[in-house]
């Protein structure tokens, strides 16, 4: 089987090459080997890979930055998808592609599933949907896989800009009324491979049906809590903690409105691949050891 993996040089990107080895080939594509900013790029990149599965892990992710940007952030997240998604069905390929728990307003008390009406607060999130709705028009087989809160040992998220600010501060606040998932980049790269395989059997026996899925960590935190994880988790790595002070979104404002609930159900995962991710304190453990190994190597 060869898989192609788009945005290999991103959080999920970079565990995906590791975790999809087992399965056959695997085409790490970065920014540069396929940019989906230049929509002219990608049947040519589709055509010359002739890949069996398609993995798109690139993103625009600058949630705050898309404010002032969307016409680029929908470029990559909404319109570029519909073109995979179109190239993908012409060579035969199971699209897989991410999407977020920004496409809900987070207004509802339990977690979302599937078929809850989207509502998204910010541009981000309404780039996302416009890509989720391009991938199921261009008609082709796929997998849509929404995440959340994903974090990783390397790249832009909040655990290590959480470790960087306990080297920096003394006392840090943190948003105490958002609710949600932080998943660890391994963890997806790992229930997708699984999702990868098991899927391909069912393409194989022609028993496939495209669907939506959402893919978390099990548990929730607020982002204060996941901060109050991590500094216990890591107070080997942090010579002073510093104190922590839980405050409200209203006292932290951002570009970008986030949901205060972004827990998904991931039921309908678990109900069709057997798929369960680990609860989040466990990928925070792993990955803190990961950081560990990390910092030992010479
Ligand atoms: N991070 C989260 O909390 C989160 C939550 C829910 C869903 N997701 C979704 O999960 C997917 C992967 O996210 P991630 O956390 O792994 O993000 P990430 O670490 O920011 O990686 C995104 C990758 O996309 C690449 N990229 C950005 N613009 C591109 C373009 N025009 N053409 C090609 N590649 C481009 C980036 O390339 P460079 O390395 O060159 O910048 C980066 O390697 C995305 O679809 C994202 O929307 C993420």
């Amino acid at each position: 089987m060869r898989l192609v993996v788009l945005g290999a040089n991103g959080q999920i990107g970079r565990e995906l090459t590791r975790s999809l080895t087992p399965l056959g080939d695997v085409v790490a594509l970065d920014r540069a080997g396929c940019d989906l900013a230049r929509l002219d790029m990608i049947p040519g990149v589709v055509h010359n890979t002739r890949p069996d599965v398609l993995v798109n892990a690139a993103g625009y992710t600058a949630v705050d930055k898309a404010e002032t940007d969307e016409a680029l952030a929908t470029l990559v997240n909404g319109t570029a998808p519909g073109v995979i998604a179109h190239e993908a069905r012409k060579v035969g390929a199971l699209l897989v592609h991410y999407s977020t728990d920004y496409v809900f307003d987070g207004a509802k008390a339990a977690p979302y599933v599937e078929d809850d009406p989207p509502s998204p607060l910010n541009a981000y999130g309404r780039g996302k949907l416009a890509g989720e709705r391009a991938i199921g028009a261009a008609g082709g087989d796929h997998l849509i896989l929404r995440t959340s809160w994903v974090f990783a040992a390397r790249g832009h998220n909040f655990l290590r800009t959480m470790l960087r600010l306990a080297r920096e501060r003394d006392e840090l606040r943190v948003v105490s009324d958002q609710v949600g998932a932080p998943t660890w980049a391994r963890d997806i790269a790992d229930a997708t491979a699984e999702v990868i395989r098991l899927a391909q059997r069912e393409r194989g026996g022609r028993q496939f049906n495209s669907e939506l899925l959402h893919m978390t960590a099990a548990g929730a935190a607020s982002w204060h809590g996941f901060a109050q994880a991590i500094f216990d988790g890591a107070s080997d790595r942090i010579a002073s903690r510093p104190t922590l002070r839980a405050i409200a979104t209203e006292d932290f404002p951002t570009p970008a409105r986030r949901p205060k609930n972004s827990q998904l159900c991931c039921d309908r995962l678990r109900e069709r691949f057997g798929v369960t991710l680990p609860q989040w304190t466990s990928g925070l453990e792993r990955c803190l050891a990961d950081l560990r190994a990390d910092a030992k190597e010479p």
